[in-house]
């Protein structure tokens, strides 16, 4: 049976694969096709950097690739699960257990410590976290004393690792980044790159990371492109110069 045996092999070096993907918001005039016909694969273990001018899809591609947003065709299949076609609850399950994301905005919940936060994933999911589960969390980005601490007493740095420990909590197939670096100086997001590569590096973790930022993406190993909804090149472990010449020669193509 090629096909199955093909689809083994698939997913057991791809994390995640988009196939013809594409997105369409509204209707007639105001129609806006935010991803057109998008076929990305990401190998399990590596670390993608997505970047293109703004508007070009990328909150959209990760949105749909982490089934937080259903594409109007094509398909989305993460660790040999085709999400086209399950119902809310599966996705819901499935987003839960074996995805994570991060945002520009951490998106912690005040009210709850950061050891509260970073065990939520386990609690809605019905799972009864242990405390040196989340302690180990904690440690691995490096806030093992910060437990007891709300996210008010944490600096923007901080913040952004504990929403990394809640993401990582479930050990995702695949870890989604839109911008995580975005809110933070130069210096913070450096540490939140290094914490990343690190997961990538010691973990095996597949990270997947918007970035509009070239030395961000330097840090990634491959570099892809996006323009218009559409792939528009790839690099692969370049240098910030190199990929923020390519974003300046995309940024000025005409549309
Ligand atoms: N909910 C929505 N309704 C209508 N149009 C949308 C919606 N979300 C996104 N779009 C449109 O889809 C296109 C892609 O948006 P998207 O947010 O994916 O871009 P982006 O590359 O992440 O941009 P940025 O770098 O500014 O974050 C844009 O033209 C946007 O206006
Ligand atoms: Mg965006």
């Amino acid at each position: 049976m090629p096909d199955e045996w093909g689809q083994m092999t698939d997913h057991t070096i791809h994390a995640i694969r988009l196939s013809s993907v594409s997105r369409r918001y509204g209707a007639g005039d105001s129609a806006v096709t935010a991803l057109d016909e998008v076929s990305l694969a990401f190998p399990r273990g590596t670390f993608t950097a997505v970047m293109g001018p703004s508007g070009s899809g990328k909150s959209t591609l990760l949105q749909c690739a982490a089934g937080l947003d259903r594409p109007t065709s094509g398909s989305v299949v993460v660790g040999g699960t085709e999400l086209t076609g399950l119902s809310e609850r599966r996705l819901t399950l499935l987003r839960r257990e074996r995805i994570g994301f991060v945002f520009q905005a951490f998106n912690l919940l005040p009210s709850l410590t950061a050891a509260q936060n970073v065990a939520l994933p386990l609690r809605l999911a019905g799972r009864r976290p242990s405390r040196s589960r989340v302690r180990e969390a904690l440690a691995q980005v490096g806030l093992a004393d910060r437990g007891r601490h709300r996210p008010a007493e944490l600096s923007g740095g901080q913040q952004q690792r504990v929403a990394l420990a809640r993401a990582l909590i479930t050990r995702p197939e695949v870890l989604f980044g839109d911008e995580p670096t975005g809110a933070l100086d130069s210096r913070t997001g450096r540490d939140v790159l290094a914490l990343l590569r690190g997961m990538v590096d010691r973990e095996g973790q597949t990270v997947v990371m918007v970035t509009h930022d070239p030395v961000a993406a330097a840090r990634a190993d491959r570099v892809v492109f996006l323009v218009d909804g559409r792939p528009a090149g790839e690099l692969a472990g370049a240098d910030a110069d190199a990929i923020a010449t390519r974003m300046t020669r995309l940024e000025a193509a005409p549309c």
